[in-house]
């Protein structure tokens, strides 16, 4: 079985995200106490929020009467699946279950191999429960398929949640069914529990990561 298209992606909000030469000046968050950092904020912990509660209803209105298991892929969904599942109990679904995959092919912002997919635990993605996989972002969509294919089964519904997508950089064909938001260009997406090298997973908004330009000579 596969995972199904998105019913309504004209729905879905946009974010640019440039080259970095395109963006322009680095936007530094100056806040006291903080250090100085290379990001420039593409949607407020506000936004990002409004997002995911109509992600949540969205998902209710599709998924509420069926017992639900989701299935994070960590580390990047951890701050994403965490709000969310909140939301979901907001709309009513309850008796959830929650279960964890490592999933790794990245460093800095190239994928170095392909992804391994591991399991944490072994709790709730056995048996007919409807799974939704909980994912950071779908980029070229190797992950996204590695899961896919690792909980596919014919006696189930397996469903894709991504707060991002890049549809532009897609290399196989996989499109996740509830999207947060689509991603314009080639830009690095931090914050929110993404990171760039293990870094900014705890801002509280979405950024893209601006590399420091090196000086000429
Ligand atoms: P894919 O397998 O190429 O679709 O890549 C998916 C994984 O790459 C995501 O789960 C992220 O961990 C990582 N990734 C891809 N693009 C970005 C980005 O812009 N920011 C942070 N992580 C990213
Ligand atoms: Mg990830």
């Amino acid at each position: 079985m596969e995972a199904s298209p998105p019913a309504r992606q004209l729905l879905v909000p946009e974010l640019e995200v440039p080259a970095p030469e395109v963006a322009g000046q680095l936007a530094f968050w100056n806040e006291v106490g903080l250090e100085p950092m290379p990001v420039r904020e593409i949607a407020s912990a506000e936004a990002v929020r409004e997002r995911v509660a109509c992600l949540a209803q969205e998902i209710a209105h599709e998924l509420g009467g069926e017992p639900l298991t989701l299935a994070v892929v960590l580390r990047g969904a951890f701050v994403f699946a965490a709000d969310l599942a909140r939301e979901l109990i907001v709309n009513k679904m309850e008796n959830l279950l929650v279960t964890f995959f490592h999933a790794s092919s990245y460093r800095g912002t190239k994928a170095w191999r392909a992804p391994v997919i591991q399991e944490l635990g072994d709790a709730g993605t056995d048996g007919r429960r409807t799974i939704l996989i909980i994912d950071d972002i779908v980029d070229a969509g190797h992950t996204a398929e590695a899961m896919i294919q690792r909980l596919a089964s014919p006696t189930r519904r397996v469903e894709y949640c991504a707060l991002l997508d890049r549809p532009e950089a897609r290399e196989v064909p996989v499109h996740p069914r509830y999207v947060g938001f689509h991603l314009r260009g080639p830009g690095f997406v931090v914050g929110y529990g993404l990171d760039y090298d293990g870094k900014f997973r705890e801002l509280p908004y979405l950024a893209q990561w601006m590399p420091v330009p090196s000086s000429p000579g």
